[in-house]
């Protein structure tokens, strides 16, 4: 049989760093009010001549550094993301020239802040039924760019920031399982109302903002992000206590501690890197990832829950043994 197996993380912010002190001075807020509600205390925020795909790009030279091979190994791009460059080609064609590669798959999927998820789960399905051997997976976004910075609702919530795995074909796992979930009953709780198709001109406006109805996204997040911490553990016949860390989607510390504590996960186990850069949306995960792998938290054989929570609503997992 052929499996997946992460042997390469990277991640990549930009240089601009957004303090909640420097929201003070945009928005009617407080230092203590973004950090007691959310746990976020900075974002970086992309250049103006910094696009999706240079984050894409720095990200994933870093996990190809890491897998120790050559650009030339990958054999597949999927790129999770709500801020494409261009309407097309794909982010992922872009990286891919970037690369200097071609010939092989290359795309793009959107699912927003549940996008990496969704992002391994196609391309591990890719790999075991071998039509791939060597994919590189990234979710990189310019948050900033949807976001209405006088809205103090939303604007403390994100920031930008690309995070990016080399997925290999082996003999073992690697990716044991991944899990989706949509549900477009809830497209009105979080959402931005206009793309090429609806309301264009506010897109060549500018204003084309996220909105979002807070309170009910929070409630959301936690009861699909706990249960789908049970949906992969049952999946593979494991427990909780099998898990070395768990990997959520980095919104909103509360959100994260409320998902641990109803899903009964040790604290320590829970890998949280909000507080550094915000909502990244599809790049959080593998920020995160990346994060704990490059400090020694995840070492090799460890058993990792990945999940993500975003509009659609849409959310997945991914347990796997590094
Ligand atoms: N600074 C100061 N006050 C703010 C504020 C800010 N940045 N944003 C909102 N407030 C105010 C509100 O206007 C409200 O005032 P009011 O009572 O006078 O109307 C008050 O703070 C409380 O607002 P509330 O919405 O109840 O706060 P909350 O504790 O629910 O926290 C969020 C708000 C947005 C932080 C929280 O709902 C949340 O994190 N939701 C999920 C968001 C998310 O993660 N989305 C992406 C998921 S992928």
């Amino acid at each position: 049989m052929i499996f997946s197996r992460i042997t390469g993380t990277g991640g990549y912010l930009p240089d601009r760093v957004l303090t909640n002190k420097d929201l003070e001075t945009m928005i009617d807020t407080t230092e203590q009010w973004i950090e007691s509600r959310t746990g976020i205390r900075e974002r970086r925020i992309a250049a103006d001549d910094e696009f999706t795909v240079d984050l894409a790009e720095r990200s994933a030279l870093k996990a190809v550094e890491a897998a120790a091979i050559e650009p030339r190994a990958i054999d597949l791009i999927v790129v999770a993301t709500t801020t494409a460059d261009q309407v097309f080609p794909s982010t992922a064609c872009l990286l891919q020239q970037r690369l200097g590669g071609e010939g092989y798959p290359a795309f793009d999927v959107q699912a927003v802040c549940a996008g990496f998820l969704f992002a391994l789960g196609v391309a591990d399905k890719f790999v075991r039924t071998g039509a791939a051997r060597c994919a590189l997976v990234v979710g990189a976004e310019t948050f900033s760019r949807i976001i209405d910075w006088t809205d103090r609702r939303t604007c403390v919530l994100f920031g930008d920031g690309a995070g990016a795995v080399i997925l290999q074909a082996g003999d073992r796992p690697g990716v044991m399982s991944t899990h989706l979930h949509s549900d477009g009953r809830y497209k009105d709780l979080l959402y931005v109302p206009v793309g090429v198709s609806r309301n264009f001109s506010k897109v060549r406006a500018g204003t084309a903002y996220t909105t979002m109805e807070g309170g009910e996204v929070f409630r959301w997040a936690v009861t699909a992000m706990s249960d789908i911490i049970d949906e992969t553990v049952q999946a593979n016949g494991l427990g909780k206590d099998d898990i070395d860390w768990l990997i959520p989607h980095q919104a909103n510390i509360r959100i994260i501690n409320a998902v641990g504590a109803r899903a009964k996960i040790d604290p320590d186990k829970v890998v949280v890197t909000v507080s550094r850069h915000g909502n990244t949306s599809a790049a959080s995960v593998p920020l995160a990832l990346d994060q704990a792998v490059r400090d020694g938290r995840v070492q090799a054989g460890h058993r990792v829950l990945l999940e993500g929570f975003g509009g659609g609503f849409a959310w997945g997992s991914a347990l796997i043994t590094m």
